[in-house]
């Protein structure tokens, strides 16, 4: 594998990606890099065509400005975070993390934020399907992929956690993905309707 070893962390907006990145940077120790930030920096970032409330990355470009950047890095590992983390190039992806967050604490952590309740919604409702983990499971890598549930623990359990499995792969498959199901908690909790209605009433 090419070095240096990239830790790549992706995951719904609140799930706490960028807290854990930062814990997990300091212990390794490692460069983290936001790819938000990576992004403005090479202005791969535009205003999004179809007038809503965001902006859009160009992600080809992203994903070739990786590839020129990585291996510039001089350390052994590099810590990769951002909801679309499965742009880094996967020859240098050693581990792949997808963080996740029971539905209700991520509603908070978002509202918290000041997120409109839509932005909100549609974001619980990625976290509930799961969104962040198809996509890394697209990638089809040869080296693990894991989910870490940060609800109900500190950003520090997380980051030693993912230190642990580093530095011990096997440990990896204690936390294989699809161990973590939102549909069946809010099922169980009779709370499926609340998170799943009102999607996009236009679009019927
Ligand atoms: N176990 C945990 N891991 C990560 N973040 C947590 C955890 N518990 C609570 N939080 C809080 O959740 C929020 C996550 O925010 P952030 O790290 O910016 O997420 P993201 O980068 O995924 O958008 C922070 O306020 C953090 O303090
Ligand atoms: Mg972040």
């Amino acid at each position: 594998m090419p070095k240096p070893g990239v830790i790549a962390i992706s995951g719904i907006p609140g799930t706490g990606k960028s807290t854990v990145a930062k814990a997990l940077g300091r212990l390794l120790p490692a460069p983290v890099w936001n790819l938000g930030d990576v992004a403005v920096e090479h202005e791969l970032v535009g205003r999004d065509e179809s007038g809503r409330d965001t902006q859009v990355v160009d992600t080809d470009a992203l994903q070739d400005t990786l590839r020129e950047e990585i291996p510039r890095v001089k350390a052994d590992w590099l810590v990769v975070e951002g909801h679309y983390a499965d742009v880094t190039p996967k020859e240098y992806i050693a581990l792949a993390v997808v963080m996740r967050c029971k539905p209700d604490i991520l509603w908070e952590r978002l509202a918290v934020r000041g997120y409109s309740e839509p932005k909100v919604r549609e974001n619980v409702q990625a976290e509930i399907l799961g969104d962040c983990t198809s996509y890394m499971l697209d990638l089809e890598l040869d080296s693990r992929l894991i989910e870490m549930d940060t609800s109900g623990t500190t950003p520090e359990a997380v980051a030693s956690l993912l230190l642990g499995i580093v530095r011990t792969p096997a440990k990896a498959e204690n936390y294989p993905p699809g161990n973590i199901n939102w549909l069946q908690y809010l099922d169980e909790r009779g709370e499926l309707g609340k998170y799943m209605r009102g999607s996009d009433s236009k679009k019927g």
